[in-house]
């Protein structure tokens, strides 16, 4: 759908860039001849996700250990690839997030998902932007958001926490920067199926289904799509997009508002159990 050069020799990181949506991601952007940087927690992942995109695409990708929840972690890898020279594009995709009952949940599991998703990407937007706004070199920001991001969602009220807080930073500094040449967007992504976000929010095929049933379009999104959708917005097309958030969910919301809220609702107790790793510990 774009000309192979739409994103030719720009330098993009992307969080989380080992897995799902971030290597889709990837995979895409290097295809329309970016150079991509990906990192995660795990070395192992991101490196060989890097190998395989590299051999299978034939374009320039690196992959680094990283923790965006540290600024200790965030900083020198940001140093180590402006060294290289600036970067262009950063996408915020890095998440956490899990089903589960918010009275049952410990301040270290509140803490663990806010502080991938939300400081995570105040550590990051902010060691770009300050590199950015110093040198007054244009820069881009694509977050990866939720669609219950602007209403809430019941039964993964960490993730909905902080993704709320990730769209209210992105709107204000597409005002507060955006007249110094940074542009903010986010994607507001319905169900995608990875590892990642089905294992721990869809585990059992009902949970699948009642989703499905609840979506107009009666299917999950795919990994393409999103990959298109963040190709054009961080692209120099979409220029004029900014602090906007693009929901790609089927008209999932418009149905009416987030699937889990839905789905928890209709869990017995010992579906709760089972998904609760303190409680399968213990019990
Ligand atoms: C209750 C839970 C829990 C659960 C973990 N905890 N899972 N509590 N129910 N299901 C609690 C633990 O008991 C612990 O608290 C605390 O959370 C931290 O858990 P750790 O395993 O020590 O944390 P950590 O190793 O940092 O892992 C972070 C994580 C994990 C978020 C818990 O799931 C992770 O690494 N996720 C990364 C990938 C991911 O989540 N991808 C999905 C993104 S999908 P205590 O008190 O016991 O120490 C997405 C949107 C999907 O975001 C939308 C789909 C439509
Ligand atoms: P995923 O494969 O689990 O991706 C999450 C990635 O984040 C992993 O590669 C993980 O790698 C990385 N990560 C987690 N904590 C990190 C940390 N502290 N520092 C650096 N990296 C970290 O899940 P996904 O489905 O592709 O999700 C990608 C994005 O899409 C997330 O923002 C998610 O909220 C959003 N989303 C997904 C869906 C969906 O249906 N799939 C729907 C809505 C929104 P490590 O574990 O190695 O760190």
């Amino acid at each position: 759908m774009f000309t192979d050069d739409l994103l030719k020799g720009k330098r993009i990181l992307i969080t989380g860039g080992g897995t799902g949506i971030g290597r889709a991601m990837a995979e895409r952007f290097l295809q329309l001849g970016a150079i991509v940087f990906i990192c995660g927690r795990r070395a192992e992942v991101v490196q060989k996700t890097a190998q395989e995109l590299s051999a299978s695409t034939g374009g320039t990708i690196e992959g680094f250990p990283c923790d965006v929840r540290y600024p200790e972690d965030v900083e020198p890898l940001i140093e180590q690839l402006w060294a290289k020279g600036p970067l262009d594009v950063l996408v915020n995709n890095a998440a956490g997030n899990f089903l589960a009952r918010t009275e049952e949940l410990s301040p270290h599991a509140f803490d663990a998902v806010i502080s991938i998703v939300l400081k995570g990407t105040i550590n990051m937007t902010l060691a770009c932007g300050r590199r950015w706004l110093a040198t007054k070199r244009p820069g881009v920001v694509l977050n990866i958001a939720t669609t219950y991001a602007d209403t809430g969602s019941a039964f993964v009220v960490p993730s909905a926490v902080a993704k709320a807080g990730v769209v209210a930073l992105m709107r204000s500094l597409a005002v507060e920067w955006g007249g110094r040449g940074i542009r903010f967007v986010a994607i507001a992504p319905g169900a995608i199926r990875t590892e990642g976000a089905f294992s721990r929010l869809l585990p059992t095929p009902e949970l699948e289904k009642a989703l499905l049933d609840h979506n107009p379009l009666h299917r999950f999104g795919t990994l393409e799509e999103i990959a298109n959708l963040g190709a054009f917005l961080i692209s120099d097309q979409a220029g004029y997009i900014n602090g906007e958030m693009v929901y790609m969910d089927g008209g999932e919301m418009l149905a009416g508002s987030s699937s889990f809220s839905m789905i928890g609702r209709r869990l017995p107790d010992s579906a709760w159990q089972m998904m609760n790793p303190k409680r399968t510990k213990t019990e």
